[in-house]
């Protein structure tokens, strides 16, 4: 099984939780100051930690506030990792950097978490289907983040967890799993609230009782105006690698409608370019366009047959839409791809070595 994550895994659902659901159970607990938040299945920890950083941006001043925030998962492996709050570009993948220059900071062995990030979190074992709860830590919870958890199970599994994790919800909390993971389910205590960013649950006493509640939503954090060096410098008509080197510096400054003209300007110099396919790949799935995404890493594969980058970016979106085989698939020709290059060699958009992302994926 793998434990494939990253941090702020799915833009849309993370701005639904900084700009809606954070602010509004804020301002629901403004009197008992106590929030308790689940990262069930998280992994090696990075949907906890940015559970923990979101929290941080919406409520910079903590004091006063007991803020409970859970990351459990059944490998304690990947627990061990969490714990220790290193992580390798692996984890990044399209982060802003001034965000994880603001929460991390690099040395020899990777980039290191905030201490104070790291101390907001506790990590457990927890087997979601083994376990019975509400029970302990596992109860009262305002925020439940289950994704990419419930694809491995069968439907009557799924249906027993769901209404386990409901029943572990306070009355007004959210749920919130990866978009189609309930669809088709029949899960007995919850109710679905459709947002244009994805989908949450609530139990569905929360839906009778609903009253309007005063949302204070937090401002965006400031996003310095794209300025790409490459374009200034140019005298002579930029050529497609300085397009796409553009492109990602607008892509990395959160510039993503002007990041993908780049790199639709970059495809027109170099049609049979893999790269910016890529990147176009990448910023679809930001906008919640996982078709287009899928479509666009076909194409980055079918012009560059050893991008690992593409193989494993399209497996995690076979597997998010069910396709296990093939996403199994797309990770063994990953690994081999990996396997047959010399352990030093880099490999660049991870900013790691073939050796180490064998390491890992094995
Ligand atoms: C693909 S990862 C998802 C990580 C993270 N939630 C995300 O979406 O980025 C799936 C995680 O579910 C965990 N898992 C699988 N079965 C589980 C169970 N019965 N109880 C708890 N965790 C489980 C795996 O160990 C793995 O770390």
């Amino acid at each position: 099984m793998s434990g494939e994550t990253y941090f702020f895994r799915d833009h849309g659902q993370m701005d639904l939780l900084r700009l809606r659901l954070l602010p509004e159970l804020l301002e629901r607990r403004r009197d008992t100051k106590t929030l308790r938040l689940w990262s069930a299945g998280c992994a090696s920890g990075e949907e906890a930690y940015s559970l923990a950083m979101l929290t941080d941006m919406v409520l910079p001043e903590h004091e006063g506030w007991n803020v409970f925030i859970l990351g459990t998962d059944i490998d304690t492996s990947a627990l061990a990792k969490a714990r220790q709050g290193v992580y390798h570009k692996w984890s990044f993948r399209l982060v802003p950097p001034s965000l994880q220059q603001r929460y991390f900071r690099s040395n020899a062995h990777g980039w290191v978490l905030d201490e104070r990030i790291r101390r907001m979190v506790t990590f457990d074992a927890v087997n979601l289907v083994g376990e019975k709860f509400p029970a302990g830590d596992l109860r009262d919870m305002d925020l439940i983040l289950c994704r990419n958890v419930f694809i491995y199970f069968d439907a009557d599994s799924v249906a027993a967890m769901a209404n386990k994790l409901g029943a572990a919800l306070r009355e007004d909390g959210y749920l919130m799993t990866g978009h189609t993971e309930l669809i088709g389910h029949h899960i007995r205590n919850l109710h679905a609230r459709l947002f244009p960013e994805g989908v949450v649950y609530q139990r569905e006493e929360a839906v009778r009782a609903a009253a309007p509640v005063d949302i204070r939503i937090a401002p965006p954090p400031a996003v310095a105006q794209p300025v790409p060096q490459t374009h200034q410098a140019a005298v002579a008509a930029p050529s497609a690698d300085d397009l796409l080197a553009a492109a990602r510096e607008f892509a990395d400054r959160g510039a993503y409608d002007r990041a993908e003209q780049s790199c639709r300007q970059a495809l027109g110099l170099s049609p049979l370019a893999a790269d910016p396919y890529f990147l176009l790949a990448q910023l679809a799935q930001i906008r919640g366009d996982f078709d287009s995404a899928r479509e666009l890493l076909e194409k980055t594969l079918y012009l560059d047959p050893h991008n690992v980058a593409g193989y494993l970016e399209l497996s995690s979106l076979c597997e998010r839409a069910d396709n296990l085989p093939r996403a199994q698939t797309l990770r063994r020709a990953a690994l081999g791809i990996l396997r047959a290059l010399p352990g030093d060699a880099v490999v660049e958009q991870y900013e790691t070595t073939a050796a180490e992302m064998v390491q890992w994926m094995t």
